[in-house]
């Protein structure tokens, strides 16, 4: 029997590209939502797509925030993965630029995916930062475990940073979502899946960059000897998990209408600075020669999470934060080394 075809948002990123590729490895076929026809040609060149390019067409949304936006696209689709969103950054306007937008695309998704009787599934990526207002992380509280009934309410503005906003942003748009489904009854499920902080290799990394960018920023970093002084919360995820959590969730023995946690190392968590010890552990020639330095450090602030439903509905076991560390650090060298070869 041919496989549903499923819309995805987000394609371009970090976690939806990989997305998109387990997808098309998984047999489904895929429209692919990008905001500028230039990404198209991106994409399929990409070498991961050699052999998959067929099972993916795209169309061309510009602005996914506007209403009705995705009325045309939805044609024959019976799960949307929704991946898409603006990531914390510096801004004149939070309001306009971090919280806004997401909530303006889940309407638009919303209601278009309302009068599409084809749509049986809606998967969003949300976040576990919905789970904690920010200001919790100066609380001296360790033990609680958060579940993914949590839910941060206390997201009114004025906002004090970007990451207080993106935090607020990713909370009202997963109440949003919650309030959607109680008032709507519509005839689709939703899940939300809620990532830690994400790691691991970057399939759009061809130089150094991407390694100084977004939650990746927590490992290279570090091992080359950056001193954070702010505490980052100890759970992480690899970006793998994250992707195969998004199309596991199209099988229908996934339980709908709810949320699921995507997070390693449960319910502790990790010690960030425990990045040195796995790169002596694992690279200890690169180590040695000097092109891992082993000298930086990221104080961490504990916060243990829950995520027995996420196991349990998907049945498979989160990637250990070490081999999501080894896996980092050995695209790392990897770059390196080629980047030596050819200058
Ligand atoms: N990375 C993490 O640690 C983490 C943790 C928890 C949850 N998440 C969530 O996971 C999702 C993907 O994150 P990511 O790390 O893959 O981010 P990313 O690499 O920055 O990718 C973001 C994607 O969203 C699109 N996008 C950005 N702003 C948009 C806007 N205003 N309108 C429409 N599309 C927009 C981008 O498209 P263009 O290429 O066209 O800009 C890109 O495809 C997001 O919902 C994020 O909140 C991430």
């Amino acid at each position: 029997m041919a496989k549903e075809t499923i819309l995805i948002t987000g394609i371009t990123g970090y976690i939806g590209f990989k997305v998109l590729y387990i997808a098309l490895t998984h047999g489904y076929r895929v429209r692919g939502v990008v905001r500028k026809e230039e990404q198209i040609s991106k994409i399929k060149s990409h070498p991961l797509m050699n052999g998959l390019a067929a099972g993916v067409e795209f169309v061309v949304i510009s602005d996914l925030t506007e209403a009705g936006a995705f009325d045309t696209a939805l044609d024959d689709i019976s799960v949307i993965i929704h991946l898409a969103s603006p990531l914390a950054k510096e801004t004149d306007y939070y309001d306009r630029d971090i919280v806004q937008p997401p909530l303006d695309m889940e309407s638009s998704l919303l209601g278009s995916a309302f009068n599409t009787p084809s749509v049986r599934r809606i998967i969003i990526t949300s976040s576990a930062v919905t789970l904690i207002p920010l200001s919790w992380i100066t609380t001296s509280d360790n033990d609680t475990v958060f579940t993914s009934q949590d839910l941060n309410t206390d997201t009114t503005p004025p906002y004090h940073n970007s990451m207080e906003a993106y935090w607020a942003s990713k909370a009202l748009a997963r109440k949003h979502v919650h309030d959607f489904l109680s008032r709507n009854k519509p005839h689709f499920d939703i899940i939300q899946l809620l990532p830690s902080v994400v790691l691991g290799p970057d399939d759009w990394a061809t130089d150094l960059e991407t390694f100084f960018v977004g939650t990746r920023a927590m490992i290279v970093p570090i091992v080359q000897g950056k001193v954070m002084e702010g505490a980052l919360v100890g759970a992480p995820v690899l970006v793998d998990d994250v992707a195969l959590a998004h199309v596991d969730a199209i099988k229908p023995s996934v339980p709908g209408n709810k949320d699921y946690i995507l997070t390693s190392d449960t319910p502790e968590g990790i010690e960030w600075n425990s990045i040195l010890d796995i790169a002596i552990k694992y690279f200890p020639q690169e180590v040695e020669n000097g092109l891992l330095q082993c000298t930086g450090s990221l104080p961490t602030r504990k916060w243990k999470l829950d995520a027995s439903d996420t196991k349990k509905a998907f049945g498979w076991e989160f990637t250990s934060f070490e081999d999501t560390v080894r896996k980092q650090l050995e695209q790392y060298i990897t770059l390196v080394k080629s980047s030596r070869t050819s200058s």
